[in-house]
């Protein structure tokens, strides 16, 4: 299959991108960088120099495309406008990655909801995260091409492209490593919904390589609480000290979008549909397992 995937050089898209390349399909990866070209071409992945506001190369690189994947952002709009349009009519499918932050509740770390999500409950979206939620809406509501909207939760795991760092873990780390201790937002009984990278990739390929699949996936593969992973961190990093910041003291670390939704929510989902309609099997099952015994300590 001829593959264009978007966010290339990112930590989802160019392990993705590789393990499709690995897998046998063709990839066309979009970077905006043309210094990373022959680092995307070591692994596998034709790069296609623009950036997400390029809607005519967009278009043009979707309609050329057997599928396309967007791993750059879950938030960006005109991207999306540009790859439907080159994909309309053609029945193909267009797999977006977007992120069970939108369910996050803003609770800075001090509250555990019983709330949970699956495919079949209707989320309950703020009004900071509706756009992402109208774009997924967009997308699965498109006729004339196959919408899959594929809500990662947090994602672990070493990335196999050239960004080998997710998010949430990686920004605890880095504090953890400059600071001293390890800082979260709250008392941390706030829980988070994980899915390691490697569970992703096998995720995206069944879901590229079925037919038919189309609609909305949660992608999950167990959860911790942020008092858990920060116990894990500390441990695994020889740091005896754990800090409990307030929601303001934690916007002025890592801004309002990290802060709030990211580390100081809760977002709770299961991934009913991915394991019962395509038998995915997630090999791991948990972040701060994986933190314990597999993660790297930082530099
Ligand atoms: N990681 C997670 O746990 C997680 C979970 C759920 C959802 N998500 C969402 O998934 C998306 C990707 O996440 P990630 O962790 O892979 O992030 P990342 O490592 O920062 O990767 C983002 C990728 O998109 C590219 N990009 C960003 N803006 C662009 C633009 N204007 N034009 C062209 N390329 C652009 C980046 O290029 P450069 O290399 O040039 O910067 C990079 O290749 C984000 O929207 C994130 O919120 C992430």
């Amino acid at each position: 299959m001829h593959i264009f995937i978007t966010g290339a050089t990112g930590y989802i898209g160019g392990t993705v991108g590789r393990h499709l390349a690995a897998a046998g399909h063709v990839i066309r990866g979009l970077a905006r960088d043309p210094a990373k070209s022959d680092a995307l071409r070591a692994i596998g992945i034709e790069p296609v120099i623009g950036t997400l506001d390029d809607s005519a190369l967009l278009a043009a690189e979707a309609a050329r495309a057997d599928a396309v994947i967007n791993c750059a952002s879950s938030d960006h709009r005109p991207a999306i406008e540009a790859l439907i349009a080159g994909l309309a009519g053609s029945g193909k499918i267009l797999l977006h990655t977007s992120g069970s932050s939108q369910v996050g509740d803003a609770v800075a770390g001090n509250v555990l909801t019983g709330q949970i999500f699956d495919e079949s409950t209707p989320l309950v979206v703020g009004a900071e995260k509706w756009a992402r939620y109208e774009l997924d809406q967009r997308i699965l509501a498109t006729p004339g091409m196959r919408g899959v909207v594929v809500c990662n939760t947090l994602i672990y795991g070493h990335g196999k492209g050239l960004q080998p760092d997710s998010v949430q873990i990686p920004a605890l780390v880095a504090q953890a490593r400059d600071s001293g201790a390890v800082r979260i937002v709250g008392r941390g009984v706030n829980r988070w919904s994980t899915v390691h990278l490697d569970d992703v990739c096998a995720l995206y390929q069944l879901v590229l390589e079925r037919p038919d699949t189309q609609g909305f996936y949660f992608a999950e593969n167990g959860e911790s609480s942020y008092a858990e992973m920060a116990e894990a961190i500390a441990r695994r990093m020889r740091i005896e000290r754990i800090e409990h910041l307030s929601e303001e003291e934690a916007i002025a670390l890592w801004g309002l979008n990290k802060a709030r939704y990211s580390l100081g929510s809760n977002s709770r989902v299961r991934a009913l549909r991915a394991r019962r309609e395509l038998g995915w099997q997630p090999r791991h099952a948990s972040a701060v397992a994986w933190i314990a015994n597999e993660m790297a300590l930082p530099g």
